[in-house]
């Protein structure tokens, strides 16, 4: 195989689909070099993150399997520290992981998701009810009033944070995956996170509710979860990060994709596709977790014709792996609803799973219909060109959705 040299990616997230397909034509896992000079693995290939993504060789722990961490090399200045310095799901590994996701997972069950389906239902009408005062021809951007408010206000609410206190609460999850931020700027706000979430913590431990939140601290409390005060911190900020940022860019990805393609939101308005079929094919073509960090080699492993030495970090490319040709052909980057096959792992796979899978598919079932059920004549405010994506690598999401809804029910 050609030896290329590490492909320093775009701290920017310009044009994330073109930079993975160059590290896909290098083959399924490539070298990188993240920001920071700090040398990777990304793995492109369907086949290839199947294998990492089931393979205990690969750890998430940064402090037990990464060895460059371990030396101090890696310091407060690296611009990814927050997702190394984390105490969560996400940074553990073995038996702590599994302590960990036992803790939460149970909150997100299919059958408890459908118990918050009216809840659901609730937040999207109220949201679309405030939108329905916006004149029909003004732009509004739809990611700022509806794509993100909703995640945010359904986690909000399951982990008992009040109005007042959410947006920053959440804007720990939204610098997170900001790739473009200064090292001071990033360590600054790993630092405030930290420090606002033990304040809600405390809060919630003097006066607990009927949120998850307060179920974190009872178990905590009742001494058999062993659950640091460290890792309730960092779980907490995974779950309102993750129970918000991931589903805001599939709502946003879907709008957009359904709005640039008018002859496959055809196929849905004359029912000939479904909006189940939307959501998988938005999971599949525009995954919204675009190239996640971290997971270390414990050994040296053999993957896709290349040597992963112990110790180097990886990266998977979930964005990647949806459009993998090998399993969709040549027209795998297409968006197109009526492909048999959407096979995708948007949703990782095997132990690391996404405990909110369902969810998130809960949240997008009720969102989509309802928005284009309220606002049929939806379209794009500006030129495609024009929409940015978001500034990250990490992520897969738009900047901003500026739209016009058109007037309430249709032009008949
Ligand atoms: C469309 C929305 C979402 C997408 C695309 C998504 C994607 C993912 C992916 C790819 C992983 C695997 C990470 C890995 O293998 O390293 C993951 C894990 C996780 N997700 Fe999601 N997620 C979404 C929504 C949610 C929601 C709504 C929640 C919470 C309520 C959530 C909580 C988690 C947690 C806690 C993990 C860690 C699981 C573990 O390490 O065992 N996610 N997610």
């Amino acid at each position: 195989m050609t030896q290329h040299p590490p492909l320093v990616i775009d701290r920017t997230g310009s044009d994330i689909h073109a930079e993975l397909a160059t590290l896909r034509r290098r083959g399924p896992v490539a070298r990188i070099e993240l920001p920071g000079s700090v040398p990777a693995w990304s793995v492109t290939g369907y086949e290839a993150a199947l294998r990492v993504l089931g393979d205990p060789r690969f750890s998430k722990d940064p402090r037990k399997h990464w060895p460059a961490f371990r030396r101090g090399e890696i310091g407060e200045d690296f611009p990814l520290i927050g997702w190394v310095l984390m105490d969560n799901l996400t940074t553990a590994h073995g038996n702590d992981h599994s302590r960990l996701r036992r803790l939460t997972a149970k909150a997100f069950t299919p059958r408890r998701v459908e118990a918050m389906r009216p809840m659901i239902e609730r937040a999207t009408a109220e949201l679309l009810d405030e939108l329905a005062g916006v004149a029909p021809g003004e732009p509004v951007d739809l990611k700022r009033r509806f794509a993100h408010p909703l995640p945010a206000r359904v986690i909000s609410d399951l982990f008992g944070v009040p109005e007042e206190e959410r947006a920053e609460l959440l804007r720990g999850g939204e610098v997170n995956v900001d790739t473009t931020t200064s090292p001071e700027e990033a360590a600054a706000n790993v630092e405030r996170w930290h420090r606002q979430m033990h304040e809600f913590v405390e809060r919630k431990r003097r006066s607990p509710g009927d949120d998850l939140t307060s179920d974190l601290i009872a178990a905590q409390e009742a001494n058999g979860s062993r659950l640091s005060p460290s890792e309730l911190v960092g779980t907490l900020h995974l779950m309102l990060a993750t129970g918000t940022e991931p589903v805001m860019n599939l709502i946003a990805n879907a709008v957009h994709a359904l709005l640039t393609h008018p002859d496959q939101y055809e196929l849905v308005r004359k029912g000939e596709a479904s909006w189940d079929d939307v959501i998988e094919e938005t999971l599949r073509a525009e995954a919204p977790v675009a190239h996640l960090p971290f997971r270390f080699a414990t050994e040296d492993v053999e993957l896709g014709g290349v040597t992963i030495r112990q110790g180097e970090p990886v990266l998977v490319a979930f964005a990647a792996i949806g459009r993998d040709p090998s399993v969709h052909g040549a027209g795998a980057d297409r968006f197109e609803l009526s492909r048999e096959d959407k096979t995708h792992l948007a949703f990782g796979h095997g132990i690391y799973r996404c405990i909110g899978m369902p969810l998130a598919r809960a949240e997008l079932q009720i969102a989509l219909p309802e928005l284009f059920r309220r606002f049929p004549d939806l379209e794009l405010a500006v030129r495609p060109e024009q929409i940015k994506p978001q500034s990250t690598f990490i992520m897969n999401g738009l900047e901003s959705l500026p739209v016009r809804l058109g007037p309430e029910g249709g032009r008949g």
